[in-house]
């Protein structure tokens, strides 16, 4: 029988305007890769309103809206595709609640908690959920192609 391997999960990562614009993009990869992700792609870019409204689609119609496509607009910011273990999971978890000021408070080590202003300007991005993790991977990726888990010995380097 094989020997049980944990799956190699990806998810997107953003830092956003707000901790671009303070100088901590790398101070975060550098957390990130500490936290024994790997950065396997990253990009700086910018977003015109048009493709952040696509990209919150879903948060369409809520009143902190227009505020947010406001904020995420032609200003730079890192697009990044994390793999790891439970990545989408793990990396939930280290940015933090997504209100700043909660995060401060209640995971003060958290991404948001060290570098988040409030609920909108809240440092970092991840994807919810492995069909978010993929729409939002081609979304900033087009086209890219990710190797998932480990599927024979040559790969396993045995
Ligand atoms: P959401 O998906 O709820 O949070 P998360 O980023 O933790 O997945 O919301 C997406 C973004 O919308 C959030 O990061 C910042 C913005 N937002 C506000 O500006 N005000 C709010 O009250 C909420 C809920 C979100
Ligand atoms: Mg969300």
């Amino acid at each position: 029988a094989r020997a049980a391997v944990s799956a190699v999960e990806h998810t997107l990562a953003m830092i956003k305007p707000d901790a671009v614009r303070a100088g901590k993009a790398f101070e975060i990869m550098q957390l990130i890769e500490l936290a024994g992700f790997s950065i396997v792609y990253k990009k700086q870019t910018e977003l015109k309103p048009s493709a952040v409204e696509e990209f919150y689609a879903e948060h369409k119609g809520k009143p902190y809206f227009p505020k947010l496509v406001q904020f995420m607009s032609n200003v730079p910011i890192w697009a990044m595709i994390l793999a790891k273990t439970d990545a989408i999971s793990h990396w939930r978890s280290m940015m933090g609640p997504t209100c700043s000021e909660t995060a401060r408070e209640e995971c003060p080590k958290s991404i948001r908690g060290l570098y988040g202003k409030d609920g909108t300007m809240n440092a970092v991005h991840g994807s919810d959920s492995a069909a978010s993790a993929m729409r939002e991977i081609q979304f900033f990726f087009p086209g890219v192609v990710l190797r998932g888990a480990p599927s024979s010995p040559e790969e396993l380097g045995q």
